[in-house]
């Protein structure tokens, strides 16, 4: 036999890591652990343990307490307590408390590697390269950030407590996710561990006792999802953080719609991997066994949806099986593994269910000769083909070794496959043409999309989903903003009840002074004046009570047709910046042109020196939109690899926008300005006090070349247009100015599609101050940031 043939059938020996460090950790705690609350080690209230088990066997590791409602609350106290010391310390302390955490990760990164392996089986190789040091370098990054954060970020606060959620697949780096940006910012925290994965946890709050971090600062409470409710339900908790199932993700955004917690969720997704024919095929095949192999697939931004130009199809199945064959499977604690154990029997039962069932629905299943070990959970890696696009294996997340491949034609077909889902997490796009690569990256409706690359991450760039992948982004600077709010609106007042949409109009003695002005206006919709469906108007008085006109009393059917129109008008999001700001300039051009006319109808209704101040403020308002329309851009973030990332602010799609009653023109456009400004489309509903601005609106608009249906006006009942906006799936956004419990219902109506929603949590928004009312704030919950990786070098 050759050398070349010997290497070829040269078996790897077992090269296992040595465990006996973190044995020897879970003896000294007598393979038994409390709950890490202020500092201290406790017991559970309820005296209750669960068993963590090593997946890669099936034996159990240790006892771990299981919190209850007492202990998330004696950990919230905790967390309140240690609160206003930790917000006041110097940005420079914290940034030596997060340092210290970080070096400690680095100290420690042995057994904290070989800890995650064993509790969650995935490959030591993974944990000791990838999690881990990602881990520290999320300390590190945020380190940083506490730093800089008065300079970076002046007249902003933390949210206060913060409870965060996280899943089992990558346990210490979700931790470390949702833990540095916290902290780095002045939060206190109380975290849940995944009940299968809760050793890591534990093991930093160690750590957190060995930097010295102030006690309560940061709690672990483990448990299960009983746990996790406790904590979304708290009534002390700010912030609500969470990583898991789109399920729980739109069960939490449901518990706490009716409370002001802040809430970012990262959930599910079903990638597309999408490779051309002119890609690099044999680096495309590398690059999915890191999509999907990695982390035995379990990872939320799996590449588990192989879209192939068809032309190659067949020779890169057959590349794919080649290189499918030589994936080592096995114990994870063996260096040379590349695929360990799934993390638990029913997520096993899951995989097993959902390619059975990929099957009977039409697929084909391919899977190497492997001999898995008799023991433990684990799946073989597995190529479904013929996929059709609606089998369940080709919509919902598998969460397992499982790619489900499917073919297209051309770049066209490619973008409509890759969209059609409800996800819209992270995509890959292997293409040796760097236009082409570009352009379909730019058509994805996804968070994150990583050209000729796959799965990589790093501290400054930020992660996080487009549509029900959730919302919120972690890591860079938008992933701080995710903690803080401005100053001056965490101390807003409250808008009193009275104020509230559908509050009836009180009909006075008619007012001598203001003139009636009778006129009926009409909803507008795709650019023209349209006929209420209902065919019926609401009466519109002045604050004297004389009647002034008619508006169209709007329903479902008329909220559908503006959103149809909305979507229709997509192509607002690709004209150029420039070309948006001059249509916005154009806009207050006009404004100003018929100031003292609209100015004279509106103080019917807010009085003479309110409507003055409102149409002047209003035109210097869609100026500064129109200024910022091309500045609000992105970043260039430069990861610690032969990569870019482009951070691209981009519009989130069709926005509902319910607007203030009090300020009928000045709340309208300071609301939508924004939105059209980034490249939204709107449907918007105006004040119900003075919907007849809708009139003068659509004639400011319809004059200034704004293209038809990028806004869109429906009058009449606030309350019920909401419902219909807050419940139509193919709404995007929905910003809603109201009462606590007219923004309590849009969060809550609005569970279906998990569309974002940004309300004044009914506090007081002063439109005549420009330091509240106008700029960043606005147009950062206008946008979401889609992170382009694109390599360079041979
Ligand atoms: P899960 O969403 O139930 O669990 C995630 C975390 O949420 C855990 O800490 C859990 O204890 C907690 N939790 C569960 N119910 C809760 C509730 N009602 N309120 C508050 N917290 C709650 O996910 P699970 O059951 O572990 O996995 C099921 C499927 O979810 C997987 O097969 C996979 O498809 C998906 N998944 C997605 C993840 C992602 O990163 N996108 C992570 C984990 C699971």
């Amino acid at each position: 036999m050759s050398i070349a043939e010997k290497f070829i059938s040269m078996e790897y020996g077992p090269a296992p890591e040595d465990p006996k460090e973190a044995a020897g950790w879970l003896e000294r705690h007598g393979r038994r652990f409390n709950l890490f609350i202020d500092g201290t080690w406790r017991d559970p209230a309820a005296a209750e343990y669960f068993d963590t088990l090593d997946p890669s066997n099936g034996e159990k590791l240790a006892s771990v307490a299981q919190g209850n409602a007492a202990d998330i609350d004696a950990a919230v106290r905790a967390a309140r307590a240690a609160y206003p010391k930790w917000r006041t310390l110097t940005p420079h302390a914290r940034a030596r408390y997060l340092y210290a955490l970080a070096r400690l990760v680095q100290k420690h990164s042995r057994l904290l590697a070989v800890l995650e392996t064993i509790d969650n089986g995935k490959p030591i190789r993974e944990s000791r390269d990838i999690d881990i040091p990602l881990v520290a370098r999320h300390f590190y990054y945020h380190a940083g950030w506490a730093q800089l954060l008065n300079q970076e970020f002046p007249d902003h606060e933390p949210c206060g407590v913060v409870g965060q959620i996280i899943p089992w697949n990558f346990p210490l780096l979700m931790l470390a996710w949702k833990i540095a940006p916290a902290l780095a910012t002045g939060n206190t925290v109380v975290l849940k561990p995944a009940e299968f994965t809760p050793l890591t946890a534990l093991a930093f709050a160690e750590l957190c006792e060995e930097a010295g971090l102030p006690a309560g600062v940061v709690n672990i409470v483990t448990g299960d999802g009983t746990t996790g409710e406790a904590l979304v339900n708290h009534p002390d908790v700010n912030k609500i953080a969470f990583t898991g199932s789109t399920e729980v993700g739109r069960a939490i955004r449901g518990a706490t719609a009716a409370s002001h917690k802040r809430l970012s969720l990262e959930l599910g997704g079903k990638s597309p991997f999408i490779i051309f024919e002119d890609a690099d095929l044999d680096g495309a095949v590398e690059g999915l066994v890191d999509g999907i192999w990695f982390n035995q697939g379990q990872v939320c931004c799996a590449g588990s949806r192989l879209l192939m130009q068809e032309s190659i199809a067949e020779k890169l199945l057959f590349k794919i099986q080649a290189r499918m064959s030589s994936l080592r499977i096995g114990p994870p604690l063996d260096k040379a593994i590349d695929i360990g154990a799934i993390v638990a029997r029913v997520q096993l039962d899951r995989i097993q269910r959902m390619v059975a069932q990929g099957i009977a629905d039409g697929a084909t299943c391919w899977q190497p000769e492997v001999v898995l070990p008799a023991r433990g959970f684990y799946y073989p890696p597995t190529l479904l083909s013929n996929v059709q696009p609606t089998s369940i294996v080709a919509q919902q997340e598998i969460f397992g070794p499982v790619l489900a491949a499917m073919t297209f034609r051309t770049p066209r077909e490619a973008v409509e496959l890759a969209n059609n889902t409800v996800y819209g997490l992270a995509s890959c796009v292997w293409s040796e043409n760097i236009n082409v690569a570009l352009q379909v990256a730019a058509q994805i409706k996804a968070g994150v999309v990583w050209v000729n690359c796959t799965n990589l991450f790093d501290a400054a760039c930020g992660f996080g989903g487009y549509r029900e992948s959730g919302y919120g982004r972690e890591g860079g600077k938008e992933g701080l903003l995710e903690y803080m709010e401005p100053q001056w609106f965490k101390q807003a007042p409250k808008l009193p009840a009275a104020n509230a949409i559908s509050a009836p109009h009180a009909k006075e003695t008619p007012d001598a002074s203001t003139p009636a002005i009778d006129r009926t206006v009409k909803l507008y919709i795709g650019g023209k004046q349209a006929r209420p469906d209902s065919g019926y108007s609401m009466e519109v008085h002045s604050a004297g009570g004389q009647l002034l006109g008619e508006a169209p009393l709007g329903n479902r059917k008329d909220i559908r047709n503006a959103v149809e129109a909305a979507r229709k008008a997509e192509g607002w999001a690709k004209a150029t910046a420039h070309n948006r700001a001059q249509v916005l300039y154009y806009c207050a051009e006009n404004l100003a042109l018929r100031r003292s006319e609209i100015a004279n109808r509106l103080s019917a209704v807010v009085g003479v020196e309110q409507a003055a101040k409102e149409v002047d403020l209003s035109v210097e308002r869609i100026f500064s939109y129109a200024a910022w329309a091309d500045k609000f851009d992105g970043a260039v973030h430069s990861p610690p690899f032969r990569n870019i990332a482009i951070a691209m602010n981009e519009p989130i799609g069709v926005a509902g926008v319910i607007c203030p009653t009090d300020a009928p023109l000045l709340g309208f456009l300071s609301l939508v300005m924004p939105l059209l400004a980034v490249g939204n489309t709107v449907v918007a509903v105006p004040s119900e006090k003075y919907p007849l601005i809708a009139g003068d609106l659509y004639q400011l608009f319809d004059t200034s070349d704004l293209p038809g249906g990028a806004l869109n006006i429906v009058t009449g009942y606030a309350s019920q247009l909401l419902k219909t906006l807050a419940e139509h799936d193919d709404v995007d956004t929905i910003w809603c100015y109201g009462d606590e419990t007219t923004v309590a219902s849009a969060k809550a109506m609005s569970t279906g599609n998990l569309k974002q929603v940004w309300t004044n949590e009914g506090r007081v928004i002063d439109w005549f101050d420009p330091k509240v009312a106008e700029g960043r704030w606005f147009l950062e919950h206008a946008t979401q940031v889609k992170n382009i990786w694109v390599p360079y070098g041979e």
